[in-house]
């Protein structure tokens, strides 16, 4: 591949940075508290404190690993800076994989584990941490340094919260009744880092799991984090249609197979339509469409790719059989021949826990306020986060970055996007609530 001319490269800022700042942010803070005699009716205000301590070093984190991003499957550097910045916090971590990182904080409240040295709760915290094959457009002084490739997705500032996270539940172990698992998963944007980790054992003996997306279309400043259905199910498919060539002018020689690609991308869209109850999301989208040779060709042979997105798990089951029978009648009666060729099970719907979802509402209410708790109906792309959620209960919190007083709120995977930073303390004051409250439920506090 040739890699895109930059207009960002010019960028030598953000070439190192400070590992010291996070951990002296949070010592600063502490200065003068025993985390271990603070009343817990007092802790959701000491996570908040600390949480815009740490903004500014997790603000430098982010920007840094915004301006060295790595596709899916290559986030050997990415990793290697998150390591650095959890030994510089002397917290003990492991690498499943060179492109990924787990690490423990072990909570020393009273009873927080049995004479075994099981914990009484164990949380998985997770934060994908690749970027996207895009160009980026922003012009921000922590642009991508690497050209064709971008942290897009927000996936940077996951990474930053994360470790702003264990930054602040390290310095706060003596009220964490129990353990938290902090997952660095590599390779979300192609579907295939969750199950890498999960693979890797990252749920076993785990009772919950949080997961977090910065989200451009939630307000900055809000959250979302309702029951149910979160994101969809993300299949993709492609279609093979073989006609027979023929003289463009004599088309009854033979069976065109773009005719037949073009009634079958039409007759696609009846699935949604026809096949599926109203009250009942779905799409059905076809982004490519190949056929033919020449201009005076019928076309003998053409080819179509496309998506599904549902969120009911048995509208995703029919749906290879609804796409079959659709691709293969229609084709026939064209004179032509249609196989789904492929048809892969991408991401699971992301189904929100309805008793984590409670935690977290309790969590943002306690650091951020009732008011800071949006309404927001879920997305439809797919997040592999899904796959945590199908070994154990948790709970998927939208962040909401939208900011339209600071300039335009460009969409996720846009060469623009550019989320408003002052929101990540938001983040990270929420993941340590949910972590204590997660931790410490059913205890008196
Ligand atoms: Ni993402």
């Amino acid at each position: 591949m040739t890699a895109p001319e930059s207009t960002a490269t010019s960028n030598t800022s953000y070439q190192s940075l400070d590992y010291k700042r996070l951990g002296e942010a949070v010592t600063e803070a502490l200065s003068g508290v025993d985390a271990a005699v603070v009343d817990s009716q007092e802790v959701p205000q000491l996570i908040k404190k600390l949480s815009q301590a740490v903004e500014p070093a997790m603000i430098e984190i982010r920007r840094f690993l915004h301006a060295h991003p790595e596709p899916s499957l290559k986030e050997v550097e990415t990793a290697r800076t998150i390591t650095h910045q959890l030994e510089a916090l002397g917290i003990p971590y492991y690498m499943p994989y060179e492109n990924s990182v787990v690490a423990t904080i072990k909570g020393t409240a009273p009873g927080a584990y049995d004479s075994q040295s099981h914990p009484r709760k164990r949380l998985l915290m997770r934060a994908d941490i690749d970027a996207l094959p895009v160009q980026e457009e922003t012009g921000a002084p922590y642009a991508s340094q690497t050209p064709g490739i971008m942290h897009a997705c927000g996936h940077d500032c996951h990474a930053a919260m994360l470790l702003g996270a264990a930054a602040i539940l390290s310095r706060i172990a003596p009220v964490l009744c129990g353990e938290v698992r902090l997952v660095f998963q590599p390779a979300e944007e192609n579907s295939t880092g969750a199950s890498m980790m999960v693979k890797a054992g990252v749920c076993d003996g785990v009772d919950g799991a949080y997961g977090c997306h910065i989200w451009s279309e939630v307000p900055a400043g809000k959250v979302s984090l309702e029951a149910g259905p979160r994101m969809a199910n993300a299949d993709w498919w492609r279609i093979d249609i073989k006609g027979k060539s023929a003289h463009g002018a004599l088309p009854h020689r033979g069976a065109d197979a773009i005719l037949a690609g073009a009634a079958i991308i039409e007759e696609l869209q009846t699935i949604v339509s026809r096949s599926v109850s109203p009250f009942e999301p779905a799409v059905v989208t076809v982004g490519q469409f190949h056929g033919g040779t020449a201009r005076n060709v019928v076309a003998g042979s053409a080819w179509l790719e496309g998506t599904v997105r549902t969120f009911d798990p048995e509208i995703h089951a029919r749906m290879p059989l609804l796409m079959k029978r659709v691709a293969e009648e229609t084709a026939a009666a064209l004179g032509c021949e249609a196989t789904v060729s492929q048809y892969d099970l991408g991401s699971w719907a992301v189904v929100n826990d309805a008793h984590a979802s409670q935690i977290a509402a309790r969590a943002a209410e306690a650091v951020l306020g009732k008011d800071a708790i949006a309404r927001y109906r879920g997305s439809i792309p797919g997040e592999d986060f899904s796959e945590y959620l199908f070994e154990v209960p948790g709970v998927f919190v939208f962040l909401g970055c939208a900011n339209p007083a600071k300039g335009p709120v460009h969409p996720q995977h846009s060469c623009f996007y550019n989320p408003d930073e002052t929101v990540l303390k938001n983040g990270v004051a929420l993941e340590a609530a949910y972590a204590w409250e997660f931790l410490g439920e059913g205890l008196a506090h």
